[in-house]
């Protein structure tokens, strides 16, 4: 793709713009060095500001409710990896040697010891990130807790007040930049272990039970009603679980996993068997 193809629109759901030099960087990327002092400074510009969330790699638009990506802090973000040379960093006796920083602002972030933040994540006031990790690009909003042993991936957008309970795992995406990445809208909560991944979306207030596991191409089905829904896709308002379907192959018949919607929420409400409590998410902090 070239420079022209990509859009970057003042006021997007993505905030604020981030330099057109990023493309020009972009075009020459297989001459890029970590020695490219200017490329270095562009680069690390933009992830500054994918860091303090005045950007993000991608948002859902509160217009067209379609997920929206900024392709040129993708850019930024896989730039990164081509000007950042390798450095020794340590935390207590641990010694590590990597091309990204670890994150060091955490404004109003609850941040307890184990949980590890790569730079160029963003983390909104009053999250609570149990010991857990979260990479490059990545957005997780107020009021939101990452649970213990939760990783999100690269560019995933976690919204407002959301629950990864234990050892959820969040597909990241890089490449190809126009990927969309997992999006977890506001007030879902996300099973213990489920597996989130490949563009797949949890719509506002989607409850998904412990073990899910939702892809792209995962098949959705309305217990009540036994209508397939959009793949990879949980629907708003609703508590979903982990199940199969029977699928006939030349070999025999299968049980192939699904998700099945087992019922639905009024908007906005809490599912007091999900909630954790407030003593949990509390650090003073008004969200
Ligand atoms: C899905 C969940 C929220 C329960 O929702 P619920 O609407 O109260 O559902 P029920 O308990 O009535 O279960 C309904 C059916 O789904 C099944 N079910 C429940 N949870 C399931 C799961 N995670 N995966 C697959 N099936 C599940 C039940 O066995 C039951 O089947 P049955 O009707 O044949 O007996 C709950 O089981 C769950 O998974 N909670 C997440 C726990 C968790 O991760 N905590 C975080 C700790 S950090």
């Amino acid at each position: 793709m070239r420079m022209s193809d990509v859009t970057v629109v003042p006021n997007a759901p993505t905030g604020a713009p981030l330099p057109a030099a990023i493309d020009e960087l972009w075009d020459r990327r297989d001459t890029l060095t970590t020695d490219d002092r200017a490329g270095h400074a562009v680069v690390t510009a933009a992830v500054d500001q994918l860091d303090s969330g005045v950007s993000r790699v991608a948002a859902v638009d509160p217009v067209t409710d379609e997920v929206v990506v900024d392709q040129r802090a993708k850019r930024a973000i896989l730039l990164a990896f081509r000007v950042l040379g390798l450095e020794p960093s340590e935390a207590g006796p641990f010694r590590y040697h990597d091309r990204l920083p670890l994150k060091r602002t955490f404004d109003g972030v609850r941040v307890v010891p184990g949980a590890i933040a790569r730079w160029g994540s963003h983390h909104a006031p009053g999250v609570v990130l149990m010991p857990s990790y979260t990479n490059i690009g990545a957005w997780v909003g107020a009021g939101t807790m990452v649970d213990t042993w939760a990783t999100v991936g690269s560019c995933a957008q976690i919204g407002r007040n959301v629950h990864l309970a234990g050892g959820v795992g969040i597909g990241g995406v890089l490449e190809p930049a126009s990927a969309v990445p997992v999006v977890v809208e506001d007030e879902a909560f996300v099973g213990s272990r489920s597996i989130v991944v490949e563009g797949a979306r949890v719509r506002r207030g989607a409850k998904l039970g412990a073990g899910v596991i939702l892809t792209a191409s995962t098949r959705v089905f309305d217990a009540e009603t036994g209508a397939e829904l959009p793949r990879g896709q949980a629907p708003a308002w609703s508590v979903c679980v982990g199940a199969t379907r029977s699928r006939s192959f030349p070999g025999g018949e299968f049980g192939m996993p699904c998700l099945l919607v087992l019922r639905r929420l009024a908007e906005g409400q809490t599912f007091d068997r999900l909630a954790i409590d407030e003593l949990f998410r509390t650090h003073g902090v008004a969200t």
